[in-house]
């Protein structure tokens, strides 16, 4: 039986300040909570926390925190938290968590991003273990015979859009260079739990029985995912006893055993083998395989230092554009329901996505104006196009002061939603933040030795050129495909005061946006501000979250002069505020994740 938490409503009514308490009226009011049954065997700790999430209120710690999009890596976390391992540990912990219990969104067959504030130094620092393009691959990745964009779909199932796994090296990466907890026994959760069986959530439930054509189309996968042909069901338990050997030769070797060896070797027949869409991967990729420090990009937003991911990622870029453009506002004094409001931020958000869609790739192979695009004088210029009533009626590229000369064309493609974020404070105050992927859910459906691997290649843009110019995020051999993961660390007076993300594919930059937006202006905590609709205007539809006062903007937003839908905004904002010495966790309720401190 799902264990059953009562929480006073009243209660709950009187202590949440005003903005708050708007945030929380816009979700599910229901109070009396239980946690899924899948979830019943949890502590205490987490049962208090899920009751915590549901009932709109940050959960409160002192010491540490771990914010995480699933129970039982949240535990997994906070048992090494409270062994007196640091966030490194603990994302290594969780990390291999995640991939036994939420395959379908990360693992160690994807890449992901990491920033890092270290306590002692007071230093950020960028960690960059995004999946590579095999050294085989070409612009024309991606095209037909006549050079046209393939069928989406045609392009991620399969091995023609795995590129070289960068999760593995990550973990040990950031392990050696801030773990002090024993590497081997980081992975002791997830092997027990591999082996012992865990409950199928509702939310993986849920995405295997609505992928049943992809997920049944490879052998290994169908296995692993429909045994007799039957998809998984809630509560269902589920060994994965690969998976556990897999984590016993990372134990035992380190990274090393994941890019060389028989786990490679497997990778790679599995990806070039994979029938009907073989890819290109090799040994010498997986061998070749690095884990990158990138400068961090860190910009002011109302007296605050708002840190995270450079190229190839899109994400910190854009939400320093983002916010670089509403902070010549007053938007901490408008009302976070009016139509205005959001006219704002959605335009502000539309000319930030039109420079990204120009500009950002990967650094390493197209010069990319990090200066230009996030400095204060081009965003106030930028911040003008604003000053109006109603909706841009086009949405130019700007033009950012370049230290390249370079003339390339906008990339128009969209990306889908997947990916998991991980938040991490640790008792001597270091703050990780860290956004994890496989690109689309379930990745490429290849699944080996007891993973999923990753179709992140379809993050770059299908054409190569445009208008006769070129892409920057066209395919190259050993490139990185640009992303929108925007792992984030906001400082004030050179401390952690939020470390947030969110999953969700190409929106993960509106959520995060909004989100510091919402914490820093609107004065809501951290749960309040995860709680908030949802209002993403990327590409030009104004898309509206169903189901709550967002949806009630449609007609006003028409008359601005915008294209609007209404529909499902998954956003899995998991973050941790630090407040006069205290803790506030928060995880998105439309996710499973829970914020465990002590
Ligand atoms: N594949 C999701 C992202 O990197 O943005």
């Amino acid at each position: 039986m799902p264990r059953k938490i009562m929480i006073p409503v009243l209660t709950l009514m009187l202590a949440l300040p005003a903005a708050a308490q708007q945030a929380a009226d816009a979700v599910d009011p229901e109070i009396a909570v239980a946690l899924p049954g899948a979830f019943a065997g949890l502590s205490e700790a987490a049962a208090d926390a899920w009751a915590t999430r549901e009932a709109g209120q940050p959960v409160e710690a002192e010491r540490w925190m771990v914010a995480v999009q699933n129970p039982l890596a949240a535990e997994a976390g906070a048992r090494v938290l409270r062994a007196g391992g640091n966030a490194a540990d603990a994302m290594v912990a969780v990390q291999a968590m995640l991939g036994l219990v939420e395959p379908q969104s990360s693992g160690l067959g994807g890449g992901a991003f990491l920033v890092w504030y270290d306590a002692e130094t007071g230093e950020v620092t960028t960690l960059d273990g995004r999946e590579t393009a095999p050294l085989a691959a070409t612009p024309r990745l991606f095209q037909d015979a006549d050079g046209a964009p393939l069928p989406f779909w045609d392009a991620v199932m399969g091995g023609l859009a795995v590129g070289t796994p960068g999760t593995p090296a990550l973990m040990e990466e950031a392990h050696r260079r801030w773990g002090r907890a024993n590497w081997a026994g980081l992975f002791d959760d997830a092997i027990t739990i591999a082996e012992e069986g865990f409950a199928v959530s509702p939310r993986l439930a849920g995405q295997i029985a609505g992928d049943a054509d992809r997920l049944t189309r490879f052998d290994a996968t169908a296995a692993y995912f429909y045994p007799d042909g039957e998809a998984l069901a809630e509560g269902d338990i589920r060994i994965n006893p690969d998976y556990a050997e897999t984590l016993h030769a990372l134990a035992r070797d380190g990274a090393s055993a994941f890019y060389r060896g028989p786990i490679a070797e497997d990778i790679v027949v599995a990806v070039r083998g994979a029938e009907g869409a073989p890819g290109l991967l090799s040994l010498e990729d997986m061998a070749r395989y690095r884990v990158i420090e990138r400068p961090a990009v860190c910009t002011d937003y109302r007296g605050h230092e708002v840190c995270g991911m450079g190229p190839p990622s899109s994400g910190a870029i854009t939400v320093a554009q983002i916010l670089g453009k509403l902070a010549h506002f007053d938007i901490d004094a408008m009302d976070p329901q009016a139509p205005e409001t959001w006219r704002l931020i959605g335009d502000a958000t539309r000319l930030a996505f039109a420079d990204r869609g120009r500009y950002i790739a990967d650094s390493d192979f197209v010069p990319v104006p990090v200066g230009g695009l996030t400095d204060p004088d081009y965003l106030v210029m930028r911040a003008g196009l604003l000053r109006r009533e109603d909706a841009l009626p086009e949405v130019p590229v700007g033009e950012p002061e370049w230290d390249h000369a370079r003339l390339q064309a906008s990339d128009t493609d969209p990306e889908r939603p997947a990916t998991s974020h991980i938040s991490i404070v640790d008792a001597e105050g270091n703050a990780l933040s860290m956004t994890t992927t496989i690109e689309s859910g379930f990745g490429a459906r290849l699944f080996v030795r007891g993973f999923l691997l990753n179709n992140e290649l379809t993050d770059f843009s299908f054409r190569s050129h445009a208008d006769g110019w070129p892409i920057a995020n066209r395919v190259e051999p050993g490139k990185r495909p640009r992303s929108s993961m925007a792992p984030t660390v906001v400082l004030r007076d050179g401390a952690p005061v939020l470390v947030t993300g969110s999953p969700g594919g190409a929106p993960i930059i509106v959520y995060t946006a909004t989100h510091i937006l919402a914490h820093l202006d609107w004065g809501m905590d951290v749960q309040a501000a995860a709680d908030m609709p949802q209002l993403v205007n990327a590409f030009g539809t104004y898309i509206l979250e169903e189901d709550t006062w967002a949806a009630d903007l449609a007609d006003p937003l028409e008359a601005m002069g915008f294209d609007v839908s209404i529909g499902p905004r998954p956003s899995g904002v998991q973050a941790i505020s630090i407040m006069d010495g205290r803790l506030f966790g928060a995880a998105d309720r439309r996710r499973e994740g829970i914020a465990l401190g002590e």
